[in-house]
């Protein structure tokens, strides 16, 4: 009992504000950099309250892409390029420290009104969006065949953040205390609030490292599970997180000690709601992609290349190396990945065996 959760992140946060004694004679640098530091870590530290984890929504990532039919991993793949639905499940965090981004701040959650019994969008869901109404706008991008690549790209990143964020019971919660946000509580004995607890403490707490945790929530799964988890109504799932927020995530003690009781009769509700997004990911692409891929997935970059009229050396994107058009490493290059220059490009060096 009374195991400490000292994350990683909250030991970092802490120590960057321990400045030095003698700040006045700091040089300059060290100061600015300090500064820097210590608005990344700011951000770090606020952007835990916008959905899982970082490793929930990595868990329920890499959980759909283990459901995915060969068409919509195709797809997938043909949009995400070497990245995986695990890789791209937090940028829509990430992004969140960006000002082009700020409009999409309230699409990681949902209000639900005191006192009703389930989502509804009209009464819940903001004009300016929330994350059920997200999921149905990125789903339908996806499918519109008219779509350019980029947004296609964006409206997939967006789509398995926001579907994450719907099952965490406290991302579709009560205004009044921005669902658990202004909860003081103390984990473990260290002081945070409600929402984190949700976001990453249960997870964190477990000691399982993202992979490991998705691979025996995964092995865990039940063709039963699978047949009651069908809905694809995010209305439905944010009524499910509503649900268990007041069923759950608020029954806390009076004094704001959650520890070992509260973490054992929530830590099952945190690994069916992964579960649950991760399947239920995988059944939205499967059916958003089950033509094959759509809205400018092959367009742009992915598209084979016409053979130029001065193609001098070609390589790979992603590579910081480049070949003679004759090189056999070149028939390894996926066609989407391919570039070809007229002149030895900048920043690159020539393959040592080409061009054999
Ligand atoms: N801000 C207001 N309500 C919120 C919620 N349910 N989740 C995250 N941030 C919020
Ligand atoms: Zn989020
Ligand atoms: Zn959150």
């Amino acid at each position: 009992m009374g195991q400490q959760v000292s994350t990683p992140r909250q030991r970092g946060f802490e120590k960057s504000w321990r400045l030095p004694q003698n700040r006045a004679s700091m040089p300059n640098m060290n100061m600015r950099l300090i500064g820097k530091a210590s608005l990344v870590l700011l951000v770090l530290a606020a952007s835990s309250s916008f959905g899982w984890g970082r490793d929930g929504h990595k868990i329920s990532g890499a959980i759909a892409a283990h459901y995915l039919t060969p068409k919509a991993r195709a797809a997938v793949q043909s949009l995400l390029e070497e990245q995986s639905l695990a890789d791209v499940s937090t940028w829509a965090d990430e992004i969140r420290s960006d000002s082009s981004y700020r409009w999409a701040n309230t699409l990681h959650y949902a209000n639900i009104k005191p006192g009703e019994s389930a989502f509804d969008l009209d009464r819940d869901c903001p004009k300016k969006g929330c994350v059920v109404s997200a999921i149905t706008k990125y789903a339908n991008v996806l499918r519109d065949k008219d779509s350019t690549r980029k947004k296609s790209v964006e409206a997939l990143k967006f789509l398995v953040h926001f579907v994450g964020d719907v099952h965490q019971p406290l991302h579709a919660s009560r205004a009044r205390d921005k669902g658990g946000n202004d909860i003081k509580v103390e984990f473990f004995q260290n002081k945070t609030n409600l929402h984190r607890v949700w976001d990453s403490g249960l997870i964190r707490q477990t000691k399982k490292s993202w992979s490991e945790y998705a691979t025996e929530l995964q092995q865990a799964i039940t063709p039963e599970q699978l047949a009651v988890w069908k809905s694809t109504d995010p209305a439905l799932w944010a009524t499910e997180s509503w649900k268990l927020a007041l069923s759950h995530a608020y029954e806390i003690p009076k004094d704001g000690q959650v520890g070992r009781s509260y973490f054992d009769r929530c830590i099952p509700v945190v690994d069916e709601r992964l579960s649950m997004a991760g399947v239920r990911m995988a059944t939205l692409l499967n059916s958003i992609f089950k033509e094959g891929v759509v809205g400018g997935a092959l367009d742009e970059a992915a598209k084979p290349k016409e053979p130029s009229a001065v193609q001098a050396f070609v390589g790979s994107r992603k590579s910081k190396v480049y070949h003679h058009p004759d090189c056999s490493v070149v028939k390894q290059i996926k066609p989407h990945n391919l570039a070809e220059y007229d002149h030895a490009p900048e920043n690159k060096r020539l393959h040592k065996g080409c061009p054999w």
